[in-house]
């Protein structure tokens, strides 16, 4: 299966940015254990700190992938062009959090993705993403 994991901002400073709530993996050990995890599926990996990338690379991706993992850290709680790019395309995004968003700030309990996502996985550390992925897979296979 083809499979697009996309990250928002900070997200390239995973394993030093506030380990505490992050922990201390880093995104090139998730994307590499996710290549690990599931060696039959072929994965493109993108990471932007700039919404407007992450727009183009939802309707680029969207185009070659059979579905789509999202951690747009903090633009889930404020971006509606991403929620819009989500909602314009056909392939299934599934939204992913390392933190429990649901356990933190107010603001943050507020997804504007999520509405447009096949569903949502949050809480789980660098695990989120191999769930993310075993949703997505189970999703494809029905
Ligand atoms: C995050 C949660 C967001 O609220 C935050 O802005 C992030 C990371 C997570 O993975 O837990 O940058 O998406």
């Amino acid at each position: 299966m083809k499979i697009g994991v996309i990250n928002g901002p900070n997200l390239n400073l995973l394993g030093v940015r506030e380990p505490e709530i992050y922990g201390t993996t880093t995104l090139a050990d998730i994307e590499s254990s996710l290549e690990k995890t599931f060696k039959e599926d072929h994965f493109t990996f993108y990471q932007s700190n700039v919404e407007g990338e992450i727009i183009n690379a939802l309707q680029s991706f969207s185009k070659t992938v059979d579905f789509l993992v999202i951690n747009a850290a903090a633009y889930t709680h404020t971006s509606i062009g991403i929620a819009d790019a989500i909602a314009s395309i056909s392939t299934p995004v599934i939204e992913v959090h390392l933190s429990n968003i649901f356990a933190r700030e107010d603001y943050r309990h507020v997804s504007l993705l999520g509405k447009h996502c096949a569903g949502s996985i949050s809480g789980f550390g660098a695990k989120s993403y191999e769930l993310a992925v075993r949703a997505g897979k189970d999703l494809m296979s029905k």
